[in-house]
């Protein structure tokens, strides 16, 4: 099939490389030329695991095409789908214009039938604006489509090649019968396509990112509580993870939730919820929650070293999570904020995300152990594979004083306590 993304970041690209490993034709788009320059020369812009040689061996079979050249893109595929960004507008709602404009290119270019479907995260009520925008700009037939993406950044591949469910939002049977033929290859063992109308499709989206980020805020309250009360957040968590009703996933506490999407998502379907004349009392608090979380690093470094100025804090981890470069609303910008604000000096270091990322008071350096020369403390607020098991007589070695402030709760409090370094997780017994 022949296939034509509009938008080549974390989606486009990963959707785009994926189809075409499944034989599709795949023309992938988008307006940054420097970007599909730097794909047309074999370099992947981003960090996502298992990307490369998907995208290599794609391009050489020539099934995978990077261009900026729109008229030749709309002809490409029946099949248009938008990863355009939606950012969060002043407002919080989601920033349509990138999507609204992507609708246009395909409109002013297209001569037969298409396929609109979009896979970026957008309002309920999108599907209807689009459907307009195009109308006013071709005569010929065409149906649009909502088909979320639910793949997570530092896992992307893995979960577009293996979805627990695809959504296709749509009315037409024409439409409906594209997609499914589409997605056929990645869903061999067992039907994973849920068809629904476009509105619902729309809201799921937001639905289930906002659950999800319902429950971090939970855990992280509980943490904060389960803190105070002198329990233990890592006994709660197993404790409740083991009711098969609530599962063992996402309840981890931590530093806040960031990311290019929970935050955003958050607020955008408040927005619609607040427009809509609904507003949605439990989400306003995850956002709360989640806001005052992403200080609760620094407001114990400070409560542990007293006066900030002069002091030098170690960081371990940028990026919101492990196993990508995204720095979008990280926690770690949020104490670094705090720290320098504070007066502190940070030494960071990331093993992906960063290299470039600069920030009054802020040096990125080039190694976890480099990150300790000379620092007062050491937090670690992305949970990096290699931060899980350090040479802890190293970090004793190096920091001026032992103690380690952990957004992740990646150690055994008792076995810190025996090496003799002073250990503050989030909401643990210590
Ligand atoms: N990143 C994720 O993990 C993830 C997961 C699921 C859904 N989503 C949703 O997918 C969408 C895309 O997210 P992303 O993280 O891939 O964004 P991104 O910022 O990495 O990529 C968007 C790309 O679209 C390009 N673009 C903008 N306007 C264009 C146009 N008119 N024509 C062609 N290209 C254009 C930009 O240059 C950019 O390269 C968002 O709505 C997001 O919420 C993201």
């Amino acid at each position: 099939m022949n296939v034509t993304i509009i938008g080549t970041g974390y989606v486009g690209l990963v959707s785009g490389a994926c189809l075409a490993d499944a034989g599709n034709t795949v023309l992938c788009l988008d307006t940054n030329a420097e970007k599909v320059s730097q794909l047309n020369e074999g370099k992947i812009p981003i960090f996502e695991p298992g990307l490369e040689p998907i995208v290599r061996r794609n391009r050489e079979a020539g099934r995978l095409r990077f261009s900026t050249n729109i008229p030749l893109g709309v002809s490409h595929g029946e099949l248009q789908l938008i990863a355009v960004g939606t950012p969060p507008g002043e407002d919080g709602s989601a920033d349509m214009q990138y999507v609204l404009e992507a609708a246009r290119q395909i409109g002013r270019h297209m001569k037969g039938y298409k396929v609109i479907a979009t896979k970026s995260t957008v309002p309920v009520g999108t599907a209807d604006k689009i459907k307009k925008e195009v109308q006013q700009l071709t005569k010929a037939d065409f149906s649009v489509v909502s088909n979320p993406e639910f793949l997570k950044e530092g896992a992307a591949v893995d979960d577009f090649m293996r979805p627990d469910r695809i959504i296709i939002g749509a009315e037409d049977q024409r439409a409906i019968a594209l997609l499914r033929r589409l997605y056929a290859p990645f869903q061999r063992n067992r039907e994973r396509v849920i068809v629904m109308g476009v509105r619902s499709a729309e809201l799921t989206k937001y639905a289930a990112n906002s659950m999800l980020a319902a429950r971090i805020s939970f855990m992280n309250e509980v943490a904060n509580l389960a803190e105070a009360l002198g329990a233990d957040i890592e006994e709660v968590r197993r404790g409740i993870g083991s009711d098969r009703r609530i599962g063992t996933d996402f309840l981890y506490a931590g530093a806040g939730f960031g990311g290019s999407c929970f935050p955003k998502d958050v607020k955008a379907l408040q927005r619609s919820a607040v427009e809509a004349g609904r507003p949605l009392r439990l989400l306003a608090a995850v956002e709360a929650v989640n806001e005052a979380q992403k200080h609760v690093l620094g407001e114990k470094i400070g409560k542990r070293l007293g006066d900030l100025k002069g002091k030098c804090i170690g960081v371990w981890g940028l990026a919101f999570k492990a196993n990508t470069d995204d720095m979008r609303e990280a926690p770690s910008l949020v104490l670094i904020a705090d720290l320098v604000g504070a007066g502190a000096s940070v030494q960071a270091y990331d093993p992906v995300a960063g290299k470039s990322f600069q920030h009054r008071g802020l040096k990125v350096v080039a190694s976890a152990l480099a990150a300790l020369d000379g620092a007062d403390a050491l937090a670690i607020v992305t949970e990096w594979r290699e931060f899980r098991s350090p040479d802890f007589g190293a970090i004793k070695a190096r920091l001026k004083t032992p103690v380690i402030f952990d957004g992740r709760n990646l150690y055994d409090p008792a076995q810190l306590r025996e090496l003799g370094i002073e250990y503050y997780p989030i909401g643990r017994k210590t």
